[in-house]
């Protein structure tokens, strides 16, 4: 991808990673871009960088525009490596004595992943950096969501550079919020949802302390995927709605089957709540991926779960979810739990453990099944899908 003019002297010069399909465990089926920006004011400035495959890559973008050699700050507003793997060599050819600019956290992750012999300099939150005609401004964002993640925002033409604030895995293209409309709503969904999620009070408070400074936002640049320029307010909104965690009248039934038998038991309990006017979506845990299960959670206020016993525990998938999105911290959710099983049955039970660790207001009783469920055992489910239906609904 050439380098993209996305403000008058401001490219991105970040790449698109057509070809990814894991995310350290999320499913990017439409690849992702690191984005990294370039500012060309009295002193060259460079926000950001990508993977270290896609160094050479960068360097062109770079030297599309100006030779690398030129750039006379570097600013790294996030550690992990997608942002900063290329660092060594992108700073090889800007050359190793110019300053990087970073969080105070960043100045020991910086070091403790590349070693201490760049010129590592840590700003205070709030501080200050004239480049010329602009003015850059630090504001740390700690466990946002990274200890060392921190947001740069350029006073003159109020582009905040969010670093993965804001971002979705989107490999296009398309470089702005005005050329996706609300396609792209659903990507950053899912990136809320499996990697913010559980910092939902610090956005809420960040976004409170942005309001309260009188900070204007005309366009922010995250790290991944696109820009929002022609409305940063809808994603703003977005994330103040998805961080309250008031979950909507909606439940999802996930679930894992070995014979059939939880899957017949899944689909009684799906009609009964849908009978209920609940939206519900039984989503079996090896036709989904645990990221875009984690996506339909983030708004349901009923999280209902179901796994056959093997072994005297979990269907390992089942597993798997829970100590995924236990993780997440989803709040304010009913949970209940189901199953079949042969002779020892112990899943449901430790489906229930979980949502209680979880603080999920879990409803009993449960719906176990011996070996196969037959029409009653279905019309039991179905009753017990009803019964969570009309919880689900309750004061909303
Ligand atoms: Fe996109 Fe936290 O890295």
């Amino acid at each position: 991808m050439k380098p993209i003019e996305i403000f008058e002297n401001i490219y991105d010069v970040g790449v698109n990673d057509w070809n990814i399909r894991d995310f350290h465990g999320y499913s990017t089926w439409l690849g992702s871009s690191y984005n990294a920006f370039l500012i060309l004011d009295e002193k060259i400035t460079l926000i950001d960088t990508v993977k270290s495959e896609f160094a050479d890559a960068m360097l062109r973008n770079i030297a599309d525009i100006v030779d690398p050699g030129k750039i006379d700050i570097v600013i790294s507003n996030h550690t992990e490596m997608d942002h900063s793997g290329s660092l060594p060599r992108i700073m090889h050819r800007v050359g190793e004595d110019k300053p990087v600019y970073c969080s105070k956290m960043g100045l020991k992750n910086l070091a403790a992943h590349f070693g201490s012999n760049l010129n590592y300099q840590a700003v205070e939150n709030g501080s200050n950096l004239s480049i010329g005609k602009n003015t850059l401004t630090f504001l740390e964002t700690r466990m946002l969501h990274w200890p060392d993640s921190m947001f740069t925002y350029l006073n003159e033409s109020k582009i905040l550079f969010s670093s993965d604030a804001f971002g979705q895995h989107y490999a296009g293209f398309e470089k702005f919020d005005d050329a996706m409309s609300d396609d792209i709503m659903p990507h950053a969904k899912k990136y809320y949802a499996n990697i913010l999620l559980l910092y939902s009070p610090l956005i809420l408070k960040l976004v409170q302390k942005v309001t309260e400074l009188g900070i204007e936002i005309d366009m922010i640049c995250p790290d991944h995927g696109i820009i929002w320029r022609k409305d940063p307010g809808k994603i703003i909104d977005a994330y103040v709605r998805w961080s309250e965690q008031k979950p909507k009248k909606k439940a999802v039934v996930i679930y894992d089957t070995m014979w059939h038998s939880t899957e017949k038991m899944a689909d009684a309990v799906a009609s009964g709540i849908a009978s209920e006017g609940v939206s519900v979506r039984p989503m079996h845990l090896r036709k989904w991926h645990r990221s875009d299960v984690m996506t339909e959670v983030l708004d349901a206020r009923g999280i209902i779960i179901g796994s056959p016993t093997l072994n005297n525990g979990l269907f390992p998938t089942v597993a798997d979810f829970l100590t995924y999105m236990k993780g997440l911290k989803p709040l304010n959710r009913i949970g209940a739990a189901f199953g079949s099983y042969g002779w020892s049955g112990e899943a449901v039970e430790l489906i229930k453990q979980q949502m209680a660790e979880m603080k999920f207001d879990v409803m009993e009783p449960n719906q176990r099944i011996q070996y196969v469920p037959d029409q009653t055992g279905l019309e039991s489910c179905y009753a017990f899908g009803k019964e969570l239906g009309k919880t689900i609904s309750e004061g909303l």
